[in-house]
């Protein structure tokens, strides 16, 4: 192991997991929408990629290219995965969906026939670790048992040290906590847990990433900004004139339409109003712009995914069967490949059917019973940490870029380094990419660092590599700016 800062992805949480109902219901219709049109027109699904015969083998820890492993750590051989004698490649909201599709040494990407390396691994800055957590998800092993993001924190700073205690080499390493997604709950609580009883574990935190997270109520993060996206991208949402004025008098009603304009100022006029719902932080069936959005769109595009807008027919596969099951295995929940990865035989699959918190009084399935981190622990992990940063693909529609930007301006009390979200605006035009220009928009205030991605949806680092890859190098301390 090369260096001595690792780095700990909880990818991918995919808003299956806990609360947002609203999303899962969406992922539920998406499905069946793809289905249905799949029966009424006799659509077959996609040829399966070929299989792979595995090399002969010496019993040698070797790397691909046959080059010997050698690890200072004997325990280390128990966990190693020879390249060679896994199925098409490598090792999900399971992070191995992250490892696989988005930030992992090896690619196998919607559409893609077979994996290709990954240029922009992460692993090529830093030691890398994928959790599958919380239990419940993935291949984690047990029962869920949590409640909240606290408890949540408190298991995944078990198992830090406990691997700690494996791979002790790793001690005293510097330490960074990414994710995606609903991981915008998971991530600021993890590096607040650890902040917070930083002298039990011989890590030294630094900071954070996370990618089109979930930092606010979904009325903020899909509702209020739902219109706005669809008029600006009026190329893959072209409604005919008379549903447009059916939205707009929605959005005209339930006070979505100005709220941009009058809400979100620089610097911030104090707390932001919370609209379309009736006190119950849920959003009223009359307010629900979001999914008659994603309803109407997907009768003229059957192809419609709302975590990449740009997405058109015909439907392209996916080897983890997410968010389209349209192939006949699910690479991770293969046993060959179990086997090959010393995984147990369990029904993998990339976002848990099953609960992932539960009821605290009853003990039976319940949600996260978590604050939003906005509101909540973030602020004390800006202030704590030398560098955070979160992204957001312009071209997600499960999570809304203006909605996070709301949400980062409603710090309400809760504020940090001494004010309410950004005091001066975010500039157009500010990130740009080396070799490839301007390539979004960018902001930095007071630890806090804001990249807005052109091309991406929900999973950054699947779809602009190159644009993730600079953010994260930022973070890791590597480069003095995101913006290159
Ligand atoms: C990552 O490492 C590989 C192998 O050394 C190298 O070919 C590639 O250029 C690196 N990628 C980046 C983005 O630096
Ligand atoms: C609020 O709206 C939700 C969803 O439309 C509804 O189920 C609930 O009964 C409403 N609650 C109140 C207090 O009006
Ligand atoms: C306009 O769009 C709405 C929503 O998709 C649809 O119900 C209606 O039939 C459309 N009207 C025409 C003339 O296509
Ligand atoms: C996963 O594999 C098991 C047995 O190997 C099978 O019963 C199950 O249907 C598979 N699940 C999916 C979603 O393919
Ligand atoms: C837990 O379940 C009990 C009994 O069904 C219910 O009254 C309570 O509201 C639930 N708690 C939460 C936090 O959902
Ligand atoms: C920034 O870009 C957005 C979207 O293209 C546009 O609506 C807005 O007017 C621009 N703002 C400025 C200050 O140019």
């Amino acid at each position: 192991m090369k260096g001595l800062r690792t780095l700990f992805c909880v990818a991918s949480a995919l808003h299956w997991l806990g609360v947002s109902a609203d999303m899962r219901d969406a992922m539920r219709k998406q499905r069946a929408r793809h289905e249905q049109f799949a029966q009424k027109h006799a659509v077959s699904a996609p040829p399966v990629a070929a299989d792979t015969s595995s090399g002969d083998d010496d019993g040698l820890l070797k790397r691909q290219d046959g080059s010997l492993i050698h690890f200072s750590n004997p325990k280390a051989n128990e966990f190693f995965v020879d390249g060679k004698t896994i199925p098409l490649g490598g090792p999900g909201c399971s992070s191995m969906e992250g490892f696989l599709q988005e930030n992992g040494p090896i690619s196998w990407s919607w559409g893609q026939a077979q994996p290709t390396p990954n240029h922009w691994s992460w692993t090529n800055l830093s030691n890398v670790v994928w959790v599958e957590q919380p239990v419940g998800t993935g291949f984690s092993q047990g029962q869920p048992d949590i409640s909240n993001d606290d408890e949540l924190a408190s298991e995944v700073f078990g198992f830090l040290q406990q691997f700690l205690d494996v791979f002790s080499e790793l001690k005293g390493s510097n330490f960074w906590v990414s994710g995606e997604s609903y991981a915008g709950f998971y991530v600021p609580y993890i590096a607040n847990w650890i902040y917070e009883h930083a002298s039990e574990l011989d890590l030294k935190l630094k900071g954070i990433w996370i990618a089109d997270p979930s930092l606010s109520y979904d009325a903020v993060q899909e509702q209020i900004p739902a219109l706005r996206f669809v008029q600006a991208n009026q190329n893959v949402f072209p409604f005919n004139s008379s549903f447009s004025a059916e939205l707009q008098s929605i959005s005209d009603s339930c006070g979505y339409t100005d709220y941009l304009d009058k809400f979100v100022s620089y610097p911030p006029k104090g707390q932001l109003p919370l609209v379309g719902t009736n006190g119950t932080f849920r959003t009223t069936n009359e307010c629900d712009i979001w999914d008659l959005i994603i309803d109407e769109v997907s009768v003229i595009n059957p192809a419609f995914n709302v975590y990449r807008v740009t997405e058109t027919w015909p439907i392209s596969w996916s080897v983890i069967g997410f968010p389209e099951s349209t192939q006949e295995f699910i690479y991770f929940n293969r046993t060959d490949v179990q086997d090959a990865i010393h995984a147990p035989h369990i029904n993998w699959e990339t976002c848990s059917e099953g609960d992932v918190y539960i009821n605290a009084t009853t003990g039976r399935p319940g949600r996260d019973q978590s604050i939003p981190s906005t509101l909540s622990v973030l602020p004390n992990v800006i202030e704590k940490s030398e560098r955070v940063a979160i992204m957001h693909g312009l071209a997600d529609f499960i999570l809304l870029s203006e909605g996070t930007r709301i949400a980062i301006h409603c710090e309400q009390e809760h504020d940090w380094g001494g004010a309410q979200g950004f005091q001066t605006p975010i500039q157009n035009e500010s990130f740009h990419v080396k070799d490839m220009g301007v390539f979004g928009n960018m902001h930095q205030e007071r630890g806090l660092t804001y990249v807005e991605f052109y091309y991406s949806g929900h999973m950054t680092p699947q779809f602009v590599p190159w644009a993730a890859f600079q953010t994260i190098s930022y973070v890791l301390g590597k480069t003095d700016s995101p913006s290159q």
